[in-house]
């Protein structure tokens, strides 16, 4: 069972050591986080987890592609438009960065793919609906605790997809599957981007009750 803790705790890390994440412990993360729940049980993920010098090539490549300007995609395409609530909740995430002394290097460590020793891709059918994403992310976030409750911190990042070439050169992934998210996993260094933590909504800002 995950403890309430993790959840509370958990914040994403965005600086990873070169300290390498044992296999049994990957093993151990990856499979908890099959306990997600899913639509009929469908269990729509596959997971394809780059590890000590696949995930340093794909790094490697990553900050080039960066660097020579290349023109990044997705497989996913995000929205055009968030709609109101959480354009605002963007909006104030972007201003908290802004103003935070631990937000300028974030997006660095972005174009360094976070020094992440080891990088989940989550991939789903290229048709999925919005309820194998829901599943997908269920899947996504039990990754993210089950990593917790190891000392294992984690990142999950659309700036992982924005180069499907890189991730495809390495691994036989199915025309049929799109990439749909990738999770950095990995050991934190003691370092300023590391402290930017985010607040959330109040309750009465997210949920009615009735009775
Ligand atoms: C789908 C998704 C995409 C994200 N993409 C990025 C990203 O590209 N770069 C980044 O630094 N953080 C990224 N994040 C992390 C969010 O900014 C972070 O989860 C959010 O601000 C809440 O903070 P916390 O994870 O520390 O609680 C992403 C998170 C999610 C769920």
């Amino acid at each position: 069972m995950v403890e309430a803790s993790f959840i509370s705790e958990r914040h994403s890390a965005r600086q990873f050591s070169d300290r390498q994440i044992d296999r049994d412990v990957l093993n151990a993360i990856l499979t908890e986080a099959q306990q997600a729940p899913s639509w009929e049980n469908s269990q729509p993920w596959k997971a394809y987890v780059a590890m000590g010098a696949t995930a340093a090539r794909i790094r490697a490549a990553h900050e080039r592609a960066r660097k020579d300007g290349t023109k990044s995609w997705t497989e996913v395409v995000p929205p055009q438009s968030w709609g109101k609530y959480p354009a605002s909740n963007i909006a104030d995430w972007q201003q908290h960065l802004q103003q935070d002394p631990h937000g300028d290097q974030l997006g660095s460590w972005n174009g360094k793919l976070f020094n992440a020793p080891a990088i989940v891709y989550i991939t789903v059918a290229k048709d999925a609906s919005n309820y194998s994403a829901y599943d997908a992310g269920a899947y996504g976030y039990g990754i993210l605790l089950a990593a917790a409750e190891r000392g294992v911190s984690g990142i999950p990042a659309f700036e992982l997809v924005r180069y499907p070439k890189e991730i495809r050169a390495e691994f036989e992934i199915p025309d049929d599957e799109s990439i749909l998210m990738g999770i950095g996993l990995g050991y934190p260094v003691d370092a300023p981007v590391n402290k930017f933590v985010t607040g959330r909504n109040t309750l009465d800002q997210v949920a009615q009750f009735k009775d």
